[in-house]
């Protein structure tokens, strides 16, 4: 034995696979391997220290001397406790570093000389910049890093020592065997905390980068899974709304397809392609692709060169307007010369038909009856309570829910460009701080304009110039100046007390009949009765209220009919009428026969005809 030299004592040694002791580390070790356990059993029995090394690979099973590490720890055993496996845990405290000088040969466990190294002396400064570097890494390398727990990091911190803090520091930290075994083997204090702080500030960096990908990773996972979830939303409503019929593509080529099968004007051909373009590389769910979608499918549905092709047959149409309406001699010629015009030029100048006349005389229903002996088509846009341009000339489609005008919207249910088109109560509209739609509407009424006539929405020309326009108002006087310009004035006067006893006979008796279920026959009006609904209970220019008194009439007799079961005929005289329409609502004046003091008969006339005062 060298055991004399100085420094120098034999101590058994006990290899571990991969950790490293480092001096002033107390750490409970759990022992396995026999040599291992024997060695300790000696060492506590001996009251021995015991010299710990770090096998190269922790793999090998029973090391030789050439498997260890020369410098290890040298540590006290402070316990040892079987456990019920036959493993050894002993609590160990590390002491100093040692260096093995040479194995010693036992066949139990290993023995080895080991030399220890003497402390050195420091230098106090550089050692106090470095303590202090370094425990400020320390914490900053404890707050972002969950491996160390709290209690360790703050008993750390405490020590003040500069080689018990560094050694305990270096056992704790989360780095390879290798680079602790390397910690431990150096041996100068100020280059083990030059080493020790690189380390430490590499792990620092390493955290950080995790933290980064983490985050990174965490992120484009939330988006991937807001996307699906979104997409996921956008197919089940797509389902719900479509039954999950319509595929984007199919769509896309329908509307193709249409475009194939539609004759368009140039302009808007050209329109719907360079639009059907851009929906291809639009997502089809996204809003715009809607609006876009929207706007095609309007161009294609506006019937841009169909017409209603029939010859007109002037006699015909005589034949037709008498058929649908009493009277009304003056307007029903205005209409047919205006006709026989038409048939002679290709294209009528002149000015637009407007009827104007008191509520219930006919204007709607004879504009009506005009499409009827044209043979075309009609439809009828009410512009009473209109005060925007935009409803007639459409919104632009940079608005959001933008619509094309009502004119247009007309023509696309229609599905002609020639229909009879009735301008409905044009002195009703009004202006307001959107726009007056009356200056929209001479656009559409000049017949030198509406051949390129420009709706907001659909910025496309569309031609007019086919379609018969007429207009209808109750009075002349709201409607404005150049409008009138633009029409011809036909006017219809209320009817007289015979005129509609005449209408009532011919036309609206026969009508209620049909639309109530009535056999010709089975209700018989004499005249007196008749005349006495139009005196007792209307007062009106036209035959509205007549019509509505006489419909009446059939609607009570049809339940008297089915609740009697009586099969007979009725006859209404003029005294039967109260008993289905009650009271009359109206006196109908007779002059006072008797003079009376101050009572005077005078004779009054109001737009809803003549009248007898008494004043
Ligand atoms: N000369 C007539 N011959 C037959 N029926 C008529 C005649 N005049 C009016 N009528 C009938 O009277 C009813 C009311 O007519 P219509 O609705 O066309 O009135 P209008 O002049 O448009 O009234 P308003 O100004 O209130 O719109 C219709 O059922 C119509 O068929
Ligand atoms: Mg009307």
């Amino acid at each position: 034995m060298i055991a004399h030299e100085q420094n120098m004592a034999i101590y058994p040694l006990m290899p571990m696979r991969d950790i490293v002791f480092f001096p002033y580390v107390v750490s409970p070790l759990v022992v396995g391997r026999g040599r291992s356990i024997k060695a300790l059993e000696y060492a506590m029995a001996n009251r021995l220290e015991i010299f710990l090394t770090t096998q190269f690979d922790a793999s090998v099973d029973s090391p030789a001397p050439l498997d260890v590490h020369k410098i290890g720890t040298i540590a006290a055993v402070l316990q040892i406790l079987r456990l019920p496996d036959g493993t050894i845990k002993a609590l160990l405290e590390g002491r100093r570093r040692g260096r093995v000088y040479s194995f010693v040969d036992n066949k139990d466990f290993f023995m080895a000389q080991v030399r220890e190294f003497p402390v050195e002396a420091v230098d106090e400064f550089q050692i106090v910049a470095y303590q202090r570097n370094l425990q400020a890494s320390f914490k900053k390398y404890v707050a972002g890093n969950k491996n160390i727990a709290n209690d360790v990091a703050a008993s750390v911190s405490k020590i003040i020592p500069p080689a018990k803090f560094i050694d305990v520091l270096a056992s704790h930290l989360p780095v390879k065997t290798a680079e602790k075994q390397t910690v431990l083997q150096t041996i100068d204090l100020a280059a083990r905390y030059e080493l020790v702080l690189e380390l430490i500030n590499r792990e620092m960096e390493i955290i950080a980068l995790e933290g980064a990908i983490h985050a990174k990773v965490k992120k484009r996972l939330a988006k991937n899974q807001r996307d699906y979830y979104l997409n996921e939303q956008m197919r089940v409503i797509k389902e719900e709304i479509g039954n999950g019929r319509d595929e984007p593509g199919n769509e896309l080529d329908e509307l193709a397809e249409r475009l194939k099968n539609k004759k368009l004007s140039q302009e808007a051909n050209e329109k719907v392609e360079h639009e059907l373009k851009k929906l291809r590389i639009m997502p089809s769910s996204s809003a715009e692709a809607t609006v876009v979608h929207n706007y095609i499918d309007c161009i294609l549905s506006l019937p841009w060169y169909h017409k209603t092709r029939k010859k007109l047959d002037i006699n015909k149409a005589e034949k037709i307007m008498d058929e649908d309406h009493f009277g009304l001699r003056n307007p029903k010629e205005r209409i047919l010369e205006y006709l026989a015009v038409q048939t002679q030029v290709k294209r009528i100048n002149g000015p637009i038909l407007c009827l104007v006349g008191p509520p219930g005389v006919g204007k709607t229903s004879l504009c009506k009856s005009v499409a009827r002996a044209m043979g075309r088509k009609f439809t009828r846009l009410s512009l009473g309570g209109v005060r925007d341009e935009a409803e007639i000339r459409g919104h632009r489609r940079t608005y959001i829910g933008a619509m094309p005008g009502r004119i247009i919207q007309s023509l696309q249910k229609v599905k002609v460009n020639n229909p009879v088109f009735c301008l409905d109560e044009v002195d009703k509209m009004s202006a307001d701080f959107r726009g007056d739609p009356a200056s929209a509407l001479l656009e559409v009424l000049d017949p030198e304009q509406n051949a390129a006539f420009s709706d907001h929405y659909l910025d496309l020309d569309y031609d007019l110039s086919d379609v018969f326009f007429i207009t209808t108002a109750n009075s002349l006087h709201n409607i404005p100046v150049p409008l009138q310009d633009r029409m011809e004035i036909i006017t219809i006067e209320g009817y007289t007390e015979e005129d509609k006893l005449a209408i009532a006979r011919g036309f609206l008796v026969p009508k209620q009949m049909k639309t109530n279920g009535f056999q010709a026959g089975e209700v018989i009006f004499n005249s007196d009765s008749i005349m006495e609904i139009i005196r007792q209970y209307t007062r009106e220019a036209g035959v509205r209220n007549l019509e509505r008194s006489i419909a009446s009439m059939y609607r009570k007799i049809a339940r008297h009919r089915l609740q009697n079961n009586k099969t007979t005929r009725y006859r209404i005289t003029r005294r039967g009428v109260a008993k289905y329409l009650g009271t009359p609502t109206y006196r109908f004046g007779m002059v006072e026969e008797k003079d009376a003091t101050g009572l005077v008969n005078g004779l009054a006339w109001t737009a809803v005809g003549g009248e007898i005062l008494q004043i």
